[in-house]
């Protein structure tokens, strides 16, 4: 109920401002789930990361992902749908306003940045990877037209009530627990004045509450009819390739039928349309391949109704929209799917936090990342059909680094292959920017990519960290630092 009563203050259209608004699925809060291990016996989960031993680490990450994904009874979606996620957490008014259509976006830090990989972009000077480009299509353009942004970028579409913009055919949500809510809210945190003092003051670390738990969920977008493609991570680039690995240049592509009446056969597929190269000119090639076909029973997927549709705002209708287009060339429909192909889960259980991330596999019982999958009778769904990785403060490896850790979907679109989450997430901080004694993913300061970094890091001592929170010096509000 609290959550509630926060949701009031912060998203207007939250608090039965219109009977509609009201009844919107994502007012009821699920909670995490008893029996999956969250918040239970921390001290042996304390140990077992001093130690480094990965059998316990690794359990703990797979329940936490089957826990997360168990269905909201009341929705049908995972019950994190129900969270509030970084759209409310770091909305000012003006900005609410601007999301139901009333007036103008605010100057906010993501003014000429809005989808996050563009964010990304702003902090990765030196190793940025050179990606495709994706213009919005027209159709989508002269659909919503208040969802969209114009930046140096072009149009790009902007955060959604229900999922941000990621800029690319991944669909993004990023939630947070209610206690995540209420803290970045009650402190204050999504704006930049109130980083500047905690860093004018001295602040060393911004300590966030045990129960915080954030996410970055992704979904593809899968057309109820016909036959839609997927790309799969097969380790196609060595550690060493550092230039862009994301799923536009994987190799193998796999089919996805609604119907089931193909699966097990090899069928065409095409993907990839209206797409530009890195050059933001030259055509990216529509892939053809012929695909071996799951079915839906593979993935965690959530089929779209009209209720749902009816409570997306339209940021929210163009993200699905413009994702599905550059998949599919087709718009996104009330009966199409939502398929899960990647998921983060950060909890601040320890300290030192525990950072997990899974992704989608066709040969999920394959390799290091299917390791110490336990047995969860009770879990619904088909969570052992990803594999995970796993990032916790455990003891540098026989290099004196950092394993590699990464979800090949997420970070592939963006960063090396070679990094790991806890490396860069450690950098957090404030003030932001991309020179020395400012926070950023690869801080002049201390570059190298898989360093055994920890907030007591003398590079990161300049900076006021945020406790290994990348969103809230990424989309804290109207900053005065570069
Ligand atoms: C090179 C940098 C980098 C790497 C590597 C990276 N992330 Fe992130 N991550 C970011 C940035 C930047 C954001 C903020 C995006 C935004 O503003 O929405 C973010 C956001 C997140 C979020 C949302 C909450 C937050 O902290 O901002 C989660 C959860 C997350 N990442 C988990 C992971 C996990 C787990 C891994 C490893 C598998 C990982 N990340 C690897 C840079 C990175």
């Amino acid at each position: 109920m609290k959550y509630l009563l926060l949701s009031c203050m912060v998203i207007l259209a939250g608090c039965g401002h219109s009977k509609h608004e009201a009844e919107k699925p994502n007012d009821s809060y699920q909670p995490f789930p008893a029996s999956y291990g969250y918040m239970e016996n921390l001290p042996a989960l304390q140990d077992a990361t001093d130690k480094g031993d990965k059998a316990v680490i690794r359990a703990h990450g797979w329940k936490l992902w089957a826990g997360i994904m168990q269905p909201d009874t009341q929705t049908g979606w995972p019950l994190w749908y129900s969270w509030p996620n970084t759209s409310a957490a770091f909305a000012t008014t003006a900005q609410q306003l601007a999301a139901a259509g009333a007036v103008p976006q605010t100057q906010t830090t993501a003014a000429a940045a809005v989808s996050i990989t563009q964010k990304n972009k702003r902090h990765v000077v030196n190793v940025n990877t050179n990606g495709p480009f994706y213009p919005v299509r027209n159709e989508v353009i002269k659909a919503y037209p208040s969802a969209i942004a114009q930046t140096k970028d072009g149009p790009v579409v902007k955060d959604g009530k229900n999922f941000q913009s990621n800029g690319d055919i991944m669909i993004a949500t990023e939630s947070l627990s209610a206690s995540a809510m209420a803290t970045i809210r009650k402190e204050q945190l999504y704006l930049a004045a109130t980083l500047d003092k905690k860093h004018q003051q001295g602040v060393k670390m911004l300590g966030m509450p045990k129960d915080f738990i954030v996410t970055k969920h992704m979904y593809w977008p899968v057309k109820a009819q016909g036959i839609t493609a997927l790309p799969v991570w097969k380790n196609n680039y060595p550690p060493s390739f550092t230039d862009y690995a994301g799923y536009e240049m994987w190799d193998t592509v796999v089919g996805i039928d609604p119907s089931g009446k193909s699966v097990g056969q090899y069928k065409p597929v095409t993907a990839f349309y209206g797409i530009k190269e890195h050059d933001k000119v030259t055509d990216w090639p529509t892939r053809k391949a012929m695909a071996l076909v799951y079915g839906l029973d593979r993935f965690y997927f959530h089929k779209v109704t009209q209720q749902d549709w009816d409570n997306f705002n339209d940021a929210d209708k163009a993200i699905l929209s413009a994702a599905s287009y550059w998949l599919s060339n087709k718009a996104f429909e009330v009966g199409d799917y939502l398929v899960t192909v990647a998921m983060h889960i950060n909890t601040k259980e320890l300290p030192s936090w525990t950072l997990q991330s899974v992704w989608w596999s066709d040969e999920p019982d394959k390799g290091i990342y299917a390791a110490n999958r336990p047995a969860i009778p009770a879990a619904q769904g088909p969570w052992h059909h990803y594999l995970m990785t796993d990032s916790y403060a455990v003891p540098p490896n026989a290099k004196g680094e950092l394993d590699i850790a990464v979800n090949p979907y997420i970070e592939g679109v963006i960063h090396p292959i070679a990094t790991s989450c806890r490396n860069c997430h450690v950098r957090a901080g404030w003030p932001e920017g991309n020179t020395k004694g400012t926070a950023s993913y690869q801080n002049p300061d201390c570059p190298e990519l898989l360093a055994y970094l920890t907030p007591k890091s003398q590079c990161l001592a300049p900076l006021t960290l945020s406790d290994y929170l990348w969103i809230i010096p990424d989309r804290a509000v109207a900053p005065t630092s570069p």
